[in-house]
């Protein structure tokens, strides 16, 4: 059973206020609510926090390109964002914005504790400058002709005709995004927090690679930056932007703004900030060094070294706790390929809900595809389509209107109490440490495997006694309704485990068979003649292969 009551700060990564959630990014929103919705189904006590990153350059200039002020256009995304999160029932604690005071006063004390270790640095830097916009440039706003191919209108890192890569000085005929001018270079201070210090780099080392039981794959990617002693290559972290930008000012530092990097991840502290004094949680506790409590951040991949790096040394060398791990996921691919406009294949959230999808589905089939590694998943459509219909609804949520029937019909609903140490029950129960173990280390596919296993016993049961036959021999009444309390106990545990997965189905199943919400635990407390279950009621549909069409179109 669940030792002690665990105390867990969860977080996934914050979605940038520039765009829509699409459904790679809930693969991740996914994963990290059904573990969360696991540990609390273990008694744990958990708070799962999450915010809109707000902050940088495109947030800044898609606002000015809508008419509205950076404030306005974060506000209107939260509110979409908050939607979508609700609809796919990811059940933060608190949502939050990192553009909140909480945010500000937290990223500059952090800021300045960090100036007092000696590790902040001002350097004068040449940069990208646009002399129509009057502003400096980042990467992605600079395009102009391949060096290698000729190709136009490319990024500066690399082409997607020839696919070479480079770096923004050596495009040919460059020009700035925003203005369409062509960018010039520029002198100008910036804040370095130098990592390169030794002090970090042996902190870095000991954390990635003896104290963290980081992932193999993200421990050894670490391994390539921190290095042997005297031979890291860890550069130091330029946090700075200059003005324009929409952002928090660096203290004493007039026009110089925190890079949004520096204040994303503290973001996860002061959404949690903002959730304890709702609650009255002692903030500090959690996270100060040497505490108890346990800090988990699911990202995907491609920000691991924002959290395995610079995210522990800012907290570490401002005096605060570090993660207890960070878990990364893989990309998500649809059909095998990279998710794509033209195909219809960057399918937002709200299209998945207006199209009349259940997103319990869609949790359901990320879980079946998700492990505990950093390897891409894909969505099939054709396979989505197949699981949904033949496992989800053929294997499992059939089981109950096989049973429900005739105990409600013939027996008022009532179940046979000798019927509840039943071989096949017990097996089940027994399964109960083994599946929590494959949530606990985010083995969703093969906990979901196991799950389905037992659902194959359960139908092999049901197929060897025959309930429809027995009902035909009047005789046989007792029979029946063990055979039927049997099945419909089997229902109960098998819904107890998906319940992290699909808490809606779950929640209906608690009211058609009388329970008090289920916790872990409650696997050993079978369905009770004291309490009648209700008549069965839908709990879900199928889903219709057009439906496939009408997403695709609809993302066009
Ligand atoms: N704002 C940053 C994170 C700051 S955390 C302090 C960011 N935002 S994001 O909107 O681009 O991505 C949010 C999360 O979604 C990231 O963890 C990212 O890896 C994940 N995903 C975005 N596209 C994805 C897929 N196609 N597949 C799986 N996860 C994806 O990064
Ligand atoms: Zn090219």
């Amino acid at each position: 059973m669940s030792s002690l009551p665990r105390r867990l700060l969860v977080t996934s990564a914050l979605p940038y206020a520039n765009g829509q959630i699409h459904i790679g990014h809930l693969v991740e929103y996914v994963q990290t609510d059904i573990w969360v919705r696991f540990q609390r189904m273990r008694g744990h006590e958990v708070h799962y926090v999450g915010a809109d990153d707000t902050h940088g350059t495109p947030i800044m200039l898609r606002a000015e390109k809508e008419g509205i002020t950076p404030k306005e256009l974060i506000a209107n995304v939260w509110k979409e964002h908050k939607r979508d999160f609700d609809d796919f029932l990811i059940s933060f604690d608190n949502y939050y914005t990192t553009d909140s005071p909480e945010n500000e006063k937290l990223s500059q004390s952090i800021y300045i504790k960090l100036c007092d270790a000696g590790l902040i640095e001002k350097r004068a830097i040449e940069q990208a400058y646009d002399p129509v916009k009057e502003m400096f440039l980042p990467d992605r706003f600079i395009k102009g002709e391949c060096p290698k191919c000729g190709a136009k209108d490319q990024y500066g890192d690399s082409c997607e005709k020839c696919g070479a890569t480079y770096s923004p000085v050596d495009l040919k005929n460059p020009y700035s995004v925003a203005s369409g001018a062509t960018p010039i270079k520029k002198v100008s201070d910036h804040y370095f927090f130098k990592l390169s210090d030794p002090r970090c780099e042996s902190f870095l080392r000991e954390w990635t690679q003896v104290k963290t039981p980081l992932q193999t794959e993200a421990r050894n990617k670490m391994k390539e930056w921190v290095g042997e002693a005297g031979d890291s290559k860890l550069g130091d972290w330029d946090i700075s932007r200059d003005a324009p930008y929409f952002g928090f000012e660096i203290p004493d530092a007039p026009g110089k703004y925190f890079y949004v990097w520096l204040d994303a991840p503290i973001g996860y502290y002061a959404s949690f900030l903002n959730y304890c004094q709702q609650k009255g949680l002692n903030f500090e506790e959690w996270v100060k060094p040497n505490t108890t409590t346990e800090q988990y951040h699911f990202i995907g991949k491609d920000i691991l070294y924002f959290h395995t790096l610079f995210w522990p040394a800012t907290l570490h060398f401002a005096g605060y706790r570090t993660p207890t791990n960070v878990f990364a996921h893989g990309f998500l691919t649809v059909d095998g390929e990279k998710m794509s406009k033209s195909r219809g294949t960057l399918i937002s959230a709200h299209s998945v809900i207006e199209s009349g999808f259940n997103p319990e589905w869609f949790r359901y089939y990320f879980a079946t595809k998700l492990n505990d590694s950093m390897e891409d998943l894909d969505l099939n459509l054709q396979d989505f389509v197949a699981r949904v219909n033949s496992d989800l609804l053929g294997k499992y949520i059939n089981i109950a209107s096989r049973s429900a029937g005739f105990l409600v019909k013939r027996f008022a609903g009532v179940v046979s109490d000798e019927a509840m140490d039943h071989p096949l029950l017990t097996e089940i129960r027994g399964a109960s440490e083994k599946i929590a173990a494959l949530y606990e280390g985010r083995e969703f596919a093969k906990a979901l495997r196991s799950v389905m296993e037992l659902a194959d016993k359960v139908n092999a049961f049901v197929d060897e006694n025959k309930p429809w036959e027995i009902a035909k021999d009047s005789e046989r009444e007792a029979d029946l309704q063990r055979v039927c309390s049997v099945t419909l106990e089997a229902f109960r545990a098998l819904s107890l485990y998906l319940k992290p997965v699909l808490p809606k189905v779950a929640e209906g199943v608690e009211t058609f068979l009388s329970l008090k919400p289920m916790h872990w635990e409650d696997i050993n407390t079978p369905l009770s003649s004291q309490h009648p279950i209700q008549a069965y009621q839908h709990l879900m549909t199928r889903v219709e292969p057009t439906q496939i069409d009408s997403l695709l179109a609809a993302n066009l």
